[in-house]
């Protein structure tokens, strides 16, 4: 009998890539399998953000393949990608600052057949607290606010696939708490979740499985309790606590 095959809902292969001549990534291989959660940890300037913009084709790679579930999707631009389900929210929170809460869902319902009202329906149900600010502009949002604003998309586009870029960064634990509760929910409805995280024990906690990525090469990757000594060891933030 041979094993049944899986596809990857997301696969990066021999993947070099950078800006200009200045080289990022290495050689990176990484598989996002159909279902869960990956996280991708590593310090300022490993080479994460640009990962995952190869991956959601903001940069296309020198060399190597870009893989969505199964089909090789290396240089279609982020457009094209979204609409064939990979949802992205880059670092930064991704919200348009002059566009008020109510237009930015609007910008995100890049799928064919979703529906506005379904889309603010959706966001406002998760978030309440957005629907309260419908009509005020996201660049006045709180930081937790605008993040909640970024995952809205990450509910209303229905994504196969989900790629996160530090949604954590600036906000108070609690905030962070709820969106990782969230994300888990996300993966175990069925959305396998790519996402880069500043907080190693956040990520162990959240993930299925930890890469670790150093100088633009992948240096550690597997299940949490095989990756979690060797992470918390190395990892520059391991949240100021040994
Ligand atoms: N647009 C760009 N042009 C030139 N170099 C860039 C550009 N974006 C990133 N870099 C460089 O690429 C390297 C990797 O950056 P990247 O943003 O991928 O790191 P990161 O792991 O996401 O870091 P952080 O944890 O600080 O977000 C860094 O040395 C950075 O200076
Ligand atoms: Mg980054």
């Amino acid at each position: 009998m041979t094993a049944p095959v899986v596809t990857a809902a997301l696969e990066l292969r021999g993947v070099n890539a950078g800006y200009g001549r200045v080289q990022v990534l290495y050689d990176i291989n990484l598989v996002l399998p159909p279902r869960g959660v990956v996280a991708l940890l590593g310090p300022n300037g490993a080479g994460k953000s640009t990962l995952l913009r190869v991956a959601s084709g903001r940069t296309v790679p020198s060399s190597g393949q870009v893989l969505l579930r199964g089909n090789d999707v290396t240089g279609r631009s982020p457009e094209r990608l979204a609409r064939v389900g990979l949802c992205s929210v880059p670092e930064g929170r991704g919200v348009f600052p002059n566009l008020t809460v109510s237009d930015n869902l609007r910008m995100w319902t890049f799928r064919p057949g979703v529906r506005r009202k379904d889309v603010e329906e959706t966001a406002y149900g998760r978030f309440p607290r957005l629907a309260e600010r419908r009509r005020q502009l996201a660049g006045r949002l709180s930081g937790g606010e605008q993040q909640m604003l970024a995952m809205s998309r990450a509910l209303t586009a229905d994504p196969d696939v989900l790629l996160l870029d530090e949604i954590s960064m600036g906000l108070a634990p609690v905030v962070v708490a709820e969106l990782f509760a969230l994300v888990r929910q996300i993966a175990d409805d069925g959305t396998p979740v790519l996402l880069v995280e500043q907080f190693a024990r956040t990520a162990l906690e959240v993930a299925d499985e930890v890469a670790v990525l150093s100088q633009g090469r992948i240096r550690l990757h597997g299940a949490p309790d095989q990756v979690r000594d060797g992470v918390l060891a190395t990892y520059l933030h391991a949240e100021g606590s040994a």
